[in-house]
């Protein structure tokens, strides 16, 4: 966030002042003045019409917000309201919306707003598009309770865009052990306790599938254990794991050249889970929590694992590596192993970048769900429609499950053939999940990163997952 935003009472002096128009009921709260200038213009307000008018002591922006209704719709108004104003001169801009005067939906539109403002740029040292500094107002006759409404959406707005500085850094940059140790020094503060598991400590733990995995990497790999623990001490925490591949280039199966630099946010399962803890630490949310990172690097070397290679895993199970570009499910089996064996969960969620096949099927608009329990899936559905990182239910079928027995260990990292790539992944992951264990996975590889941008960003890094998981949070385990 480059910008400042605040809230007050009265209609500050601006040379920029926005009004954002209800389509509905476009007459009642306007002056004379804009009554005619909507009439003569024909304007509409519908969600994104703009009408500017311009005097030469203040420029005045008619917004048409069509008809909000949802917290969404709202924070949709605020991304507008910022895109259409980032590139004016400096200094402070006021906000109206005559006919919203409910703090929660003031403090989503801000929420819009501070979304919008962030990209990634501090890597240019010429070319940097001039950013503009400004005083956002809103102006509403509730500050206090639009304050106090704000604060919660504050830490989901730094946790997502946590998420996405992390997935937006190069490989160079960020790589296991410094993306480990920035993770501990942002969370620590807060009162996240993290815990690195070093390659030493993997070895002697036997988690010999993160290791292979890493092993043609220069770079250390790591386990990174996160601890927030503010709920009731007998409630079993929810634990969430993260696929964090720094870099994926197949390994020795290794990838086609073009478009290879975008396996740079083949992290983003861990991002997100990183953005959550994030959240829910500023926001002091009263749950237990577990996270675990599963953070690599996957090279081709001389040390590099390879097709063929049977690997013991951490459960003891042993998985032949069919295609070593299957990596994430690996370094999964893992982390979803250290998660039950170590905190006793009251449920598990995974998010990975983990098939090219899931954008296949869902492309960029959804990201596949695919769950072991009914009740669980709808929950996570439902937080996913109110935020708009949407999930959409994929299948769990006992063929997918049988396609990756292998013939010489207890499971191989690929199916046979080219059909239902994102469910024998996922039917993998579930052979590293306890029988009675309620468990949820969220393949992201569509949604990630967007190459368009969408209603609240930019392109680029989404940080999908932290608004939908911290919203889950809420509703299933605060009310
Ligand atoms: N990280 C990729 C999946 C991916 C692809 C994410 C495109 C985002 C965009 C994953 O590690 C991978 O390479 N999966 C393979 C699996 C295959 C070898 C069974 C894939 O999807 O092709
Ligand atoms: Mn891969
Ligand atoms: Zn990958």
């Amino acid at each position: 966030m480059m910008s400042s935003y605040s809230f007050e009472k009265n209609l500050p002096q601006t040379d920029m002042h926005v009004i954002c128009v209800h389509a509905e009921k476009k007459d009642s709260a306007l002056s004379e003045l804009l009554k005619g200038l909507i009439e003569r213009h024909e304007f509409k307000a519908e969600e994104g019409d703009i009408l500017l008018h311009q005097t030469p002591e203040q420029t005045t922006l008619l917004l048409g917000v069509g008809n909000p209704k949802m917290t969404y719709d709202f924070e949709k108004i605020g991304a507008s309201v910022f895109k259409n104003t980032e590139k004016w001169k400096e200094g402070k801009i006021s906000v109206t919306i005559p006919e919203v005067d409910n703090a929660k939906g003031l403090a989503a539109v801000m929420s819009g707003l501070a979304l919008r403002d962030w990209r990634f740029d501090e890597l240019k040292t010429k070319t940097k598009k001039p950013v503009k500094i400004h005083d956002y107002i809103l102006v509403t006759e509730k500050t206090m309770a639009a304050k106090e409404a704000y604060a919660e959406f504050d830490a989901m707005v730094k946790g997502n865009h946590a998420t996405r500085e992390v997935v937006s850094l190069p490989p160079n940059m960020i790589y296991p052990e410094s993306y480990a140790k920035r993770v501990k020094k942002d969370l620590e503060p807060l009162g996240v306790k993290v815990t690195l598991v070093d390659e030493k400590k993997l070895k002697e733990l036997g988690c010999h599938a993160i290791l292979a995995v890493g092993a043609g990497s220069e770079k250390e790999s790591y386990l990174v254990i996160l601890e927030y623990n503010k709920g009731k001490s007998d409630q079993a925490p929810l634990v969430f794991v993260g696929k964090g591949v720094t870099f994926d280039t197949g390994g020795i199966s290794i990838k086609p050249s073009a478009n290879m630099d975008d396996m740079k946010h083949d992290m983003a399962g861990s991002g997100a889970v990183y953005g959550l803890f994030k959240t829910l630490a500023l926001r002091k949310a009263k749950v237990n929590v577990v996270g675990v990172l599963a953070l690599v690097e996957n090279m081709p070397s001389g040390a590099a694992y390879r097709p063929a290679d049977v690997i013991t895993s951490y459960s003891g199970q042993t998985i032949e590596v069919l295609n070593t570009d299957a990596e994430g499910r690996v370094i999964l089996a893992d982390a979803l192993w250290y998660a039950q064996e170590h905190f006793n969960p009251q449920l598990v969620i995974d998010l990975a970048t983990l098939t090219g096949a899931m954008s296949v099927a869902l492309g960029h608009e959804f990201a596949g769900l695919f769950s072991n329990d009914e009740e669980l899936s709808s929950q996570l559905i439902e937080a996913s429609n109110l935020v708009e990182e949407k999930l959409w239910r994929m299948p769990l079928h006992k063929a997918f499950d049988k396609d990756i027995d292998s013939k010489v260990a207890d499971v191989q990292n690929t199916g046979t053939g080219r059909g239902a790539g994102s469910s024998t992944a996922a039917h993998f992951l579930k052979r590293f999940v306890k029988d009675d264990m309620k468990w949820a996975h969220l393949d992201i590889a569509g949604v990630a990163w967007d190459k368009k941008g969408r209603d609240l960003f930019e392109k680029g890094a989404t940080g999908f997952g932290v608004r939908l998981l911290n919203r889950f949070v809420e509703q299933v385990f605060e009310q």
